[in-house]
């Protein structure tokens, strides 16, 4: 067979996406580590990936050193302002220093304020349920901003409200482990109202800022494309899992149910579409799930499953999110994408089946300019904690020790030609040649 390649333009990011709690360790001073503490995941954070300890700088070597151009990473709230009243200027310095990292590996950062952790002083005043919290936390965006402005201009204020509101307070997964969808949607709200003041506090602060959220899209497919209550039930799930936060913060407007809140402050607060993708549902109508708004969500039957079945390999659902976030006209960026694999079975082919896609839409001059794969190394997956394995590389818990997985080698040769080619595929995932190149 005749070689082929998929090319991407020039100047197309790729990196891989992280999150404070999840790689540095020590976090002591936030909700979660209260959460674990409290015996609610299976494991605790500990460590971590080390990075508060010193060893981001490893892991940016290796990203560094097979041709990754960016990274996505997030601060820690509970560090940079440990009590409502004090700020750790010495937290601060150290992030200035990762980020100074990236630059001296000239890789463009992209910085997420806000992922899923609370410090506990927030947590205690109500957290997001608090009428205070969208200006505490415009507050902590504007002091921190401020002083890491010199090392980056992308920045994702929240991540992934979606899931955020979902898992604390409808799944009860997430602290403060409530289910209770009024409070849900009134911490909806609080978090469009936070992002709003946040948006225009970093415009204050740089203009040459450009500031976005980092979205979960799932596309969601009713079971029984002939049942009313199947379409109605994945509607209705799609609308508030999927629409209703960007469509926020294009209009200012939010609908959840019969309820209906205006936020016009928050129209027009979006430089990109961040996009979060992993995998698509199909939902079925089922009476028992009422705190899930009726909508029992699963996987197809024939699906290609995840070594924990927590994702379904489903590339086509990639590009449905991408055409879906081409609606909103800004740049697109995927903000997360990947699978928990610890043996690296599934992981070659869902990534070259998911950059393929990648690569579609980019030619269909759909505005997709930077892909971040979730996740670097091995990190501590939440209420999943380390039962579930993202990493390019693998790690140690216990030693610390890192080891290359044979993605990280795909991944290598996909960042440093800025291309997938058929050879790749034969080498690391020969099983999807036929779909990726055929014959
Ligand atoms: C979150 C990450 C998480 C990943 C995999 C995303 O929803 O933003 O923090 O590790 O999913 O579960």
């Amino acid at each position: 067979m005749a070689k082929a390649t998929i090319q991407f333009p020039r100047g197309f990011l790729w990196g891989t996406a992280t999150a404070a709690h999840q790689v540095e360790g020590q976090n002591k001073n936030n909700n979660w580590y209260a959460w674990e503490e409290a015996g609610h995941t299976e494991h605790k954070s500990g460590l971590a990936c080390d990075w508060w300890g010193g060893r981001w700088r490893e892991d940016f070597d290796r990203a560094a050193e097979t041709g990754q151009n960016a990274h996505r990473l997030s601060v820690e709230w509970s560090r940079i302002q440990p009590e409502r009243d004090r700020w750790d200027e010495s937290a601060i310095d150290r992030y200035r220093e990762m980020l100074r990292g990236l630059r001296e590996r000239n890789m463009t950062a992209m910085v997420t304020l806000h992922h899923f952790t609370d410090p506990l002083w927030f947590a205690e005043l109500g957290g997001w349920e608090s009428d205070e919290a969208p200006q505490l936390f415009a507050d902590f965006v504007r002091k921190t901003v401020s002083a890491l402005k010199e090392y980056a201009n992308l920045w994702v204020t929240i991540n992934e409200p979606n899931v955020y509101a979902y898992s604390g307070y409808a799944a009860g997964v997430f602290p403060p482990g409530k289910k209770d969808l009024n409070i849900a949607f009134k911490v909806m709200v609080n978090l469009v109202r936070g992002h709003a003041l946040a948006y225009k506090a970093i415009h204050e602060v740089q203009r040459e800022a450009r500031v976005g959220m980092a979205h979960q899209y799932r596309s969601m497919f009713p079971k029984n494309p002939h049942s009313p209550l199947d379409k109605w039930v994945a509607k209705t799930q799609s609308e508030i899992f999927n629409d209703m936060f960007p469509k926020a913060l294009t209009d200012g407007k939010m609908k959840f149910l019969w309820k209906r809140v205006n936020v016009p402050e928050a129209a027009g607060t979006q430089d990109f579409m961040g996009l979060n993708y992993y995998s698509r549902d199909t939902v079925s109508f089922d009476l028992r799930m009422a705190g899930e708004l009726f909508g029992a969500r699963s996987y197809p039957a024939e699906a290609d499953l995840s070594e924990t079945g927590f994702i379904a390999n489903e590339p086509d659902g990639f590009f449905e999110a991408m055409r879906w976030a081409q609606r909103f006209d800004k740049d697109i960026i995927i903000t997360e994408n990947g699978v928990e694999d610890a043996p690296d079975e599934m992981r070659p082919r869902y990534l070259a089946q998911h950059i393929e896609q990648v690569w579609r839409a980019v030619n269909f001059n759909w505005r997709v300019k930077a892909y971040f794969h979730w996740s670097l190394v091995d990190n501590f997956e939440w209420e999943r904690g380390w039962t579930q394995r993202f990493g390019l590389w693998e790690l140690d818990v216990e030693t610390q020790k890192r080891r290359k997985r044979k993605s990280a080698e795909l991944y290598e040769e996909i960042c440093k030609t800025n291309s997938l080619s058929s050879e790749m595929v034969k080498t690391y995932c020969p099983e999807v040649m036929e779909t990726i190149f055929p014959d």
